[in-house]
């Protein structure tokens, strides 16, 4: 397996092509790396410039006085291949190749070219036609995108530059932290088979999240074979764009990947035991749950709910979703009793009605965390008068380290409620506005558990 830590942790970058113009991809990706924070050794190419944001630009890498681990390439793709000739001298290990113009334009013949000049010199390449990649751990936004990124455990793995790049605004505003965020480009060399092997190693990455449109041509058993040694350590999800014949066309244009048929692809990410969602939100909804979540010890669920509505819409989601929904003993029924009115029911959704208060979905969630009947919890919430929803989750945010067992929640209502998902979020449970959202993601991680009691035969 091939070692990327010196690019995930590199000791000093160089940006070629470091702009002194603010509205040049090249300018961006120096000043975010300043301004996230990167701490090891900047340092701007340009043969134009002698500053460039306060740092001390060179005429060329090699006149870098310091050994250089990474190399980002923000020249356009004819400039590329003479850059990466001195890279190669100057002792870079990665480069990282930001500029488009090479297979997925027609310009196969230079992305040969460029992956010819990276083996001469063991040199690694990301991209090319790439929007950069991201490392929080590292304080590393070596991307054209917005400057701030949420922190967490979710590795994103994306072909699509938009998507990554419009995820990071998405991070901050939903508390979606990432560890990691790459854009995958052409996949010349670097792939997301040697990425995802190397996540997977990751201690700050939780699971991988990958949009995927093709992988290259004669790549595929070596993907599932691969991709298995992954999923025994992390959880992969996968979205996987050009299934219909018109996105095949359109995938070909863009990274110049292989979309092939989406059911060959199922087939083999189910081998794989990756994890398959049908829409972006859907992809980290799980994700969220993953990052956040144990794997469950068991499968054994109780639905906890101040709405019989909410209660009735997940518990259908959870039986579409093969969540087994345990029915409570006697004994625990006669608890839970205890934390709601007489009119409420103790059956499983366990509705603690309308008028419930903070300290009744304590008391209940308490019971619950004790039970030896119960191994997960859905926890529903609609807006109500009597109960206020940040109070809630204040309150359960507080009792979290008590909580042994997984909780998915979801919170139904307005503005406060937004507030309320947030809080839950920012403090370890995953929460979401839907109750069929929380039931899926908690399905997947059920999915997960299955996948790796059958083929790893995992005793916890
Ligand atoms: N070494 C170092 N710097 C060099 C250089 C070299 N050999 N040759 C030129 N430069 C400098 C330029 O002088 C310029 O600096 P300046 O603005 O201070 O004058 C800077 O590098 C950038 O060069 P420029 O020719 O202005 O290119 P650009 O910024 O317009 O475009 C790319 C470069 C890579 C952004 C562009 O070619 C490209 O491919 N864009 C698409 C990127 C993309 O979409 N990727 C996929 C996303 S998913």
């Amino acid at each position: 397996m091939a070692d990327l830590s010196r690019l995930f942790n590199p000791r000093s970058i160089a940006v070629i092509g470091a702009s002194r113009h603010p509205g040049k991809i090249g300018y961006v990706i120096l000043k975010n790396l300043i301004d996230y924070g990167y701490n090891g050794k900047l340092y701007p190419v340009n043969p134009e410039a002698t500053e460039i944001l306060g740092l001390k630009s060179y005429k060329s890498v090699l006149e870098i006085p310091d050994e250089v681990d990474v190399a980002i390439l923000s020249i356009p793709a004819n400039k590329v291949l003479d850059v990466a000739e001195d890279c190669g001298k100057k002792g870079v290990k990665f480069l990282v190749v930001i500029a488009s113009g090479f297979a997925e334009a027609g310009n196969e013949e230079g992305e040969r070219k460029l992956v010819e000049i990276a083996k001469k010199y063991d040199m690694r390449v990301l991209g090319p036609n790439i929007f950069g990649y991201a490392y929080t751990p590292s304080k590393i936004n070596a991307t054209f995108g917005p400057k701030d990124l949420a922190p967490g455990h979710i590795a994103f793995l994306t072909q699509s530059g938009a998507l990554g790049i419009a995820l990071m605004g998405w991070t901050i505003m939903e508390e979606l932290g990432l560890s990691a965020l790459v854009s995958l480009g052409n996949m010349s060399d670097l792939d997301v088979i040697e990425l995802s092997r190397f996540l997977a190693e990751d201690t700050n990455t939780k699971v991988i999240a990958i949009y995927l449109e093709g992988l290259k041509p004669g790549t595929g058993r070596k993907f599932i074979e691969e991709m298995k040694q992954v999923t025994a350590k992390k959880p992969v999800i996968v979205i996987k764009a050009g299934r219909s014949s018109r996105g095949q066309i359109a995938v070909s244009s863009h990274t110049g990947s292989l979309a092939g048929s989406g059911r060959i692809y199922d087939a083999a990410f189910k081998q794989a035991g990756i994890l398959v969602a049908r829409t972006i939100e859907e992809m980290f909804d799980w994700a969220r749950a993953f990052s956040l979540l144990e794997i469950p010890r068991g499968e054994r669920t109780v639905i906890l709910t101040n709405g019989g509505g909410v209660g009735v819409l997940a518990t259908d989601a959870a039986e579409e979703s093969g969540i087994p929904l345990i029915d409570p003993s006697t004994e625990l029924k006669t608890a839970i009793k205890k934390a709601m009115p007489w009119f409420g029911s103790a059956r499983n959704p366990i509705d603690l009605t309308g008028q419930a208060l903070v300290e009744n979905y304590i008391e209940a969630l308490e019971i619950l965390n004790e039970s030896p009947e119960v191994d997960n919890i859905i926890l529903l919430y609609c807006r109500t008068a009597v109960l206020d929803p940040v109070e809630l989750a204040e309150s359960i945010s507080k009792l979290k380290s008590k909580f042994r067992k997984p909780i998915v929640a979801a919170l139904v209502g307005g503005e406060d409620v937004a507030r309320a998902i947030k809080i839950l979020n920012k403090n370890g449970i995953p929460a979401y506005p839907g109750p069929e959202r929380a039931v899926k993601s908690l399905a997947a991680v059920l999915d997960y558990k299955r996948y790796l009691d059958r083929k790893i035969g995992r005793t916890i």
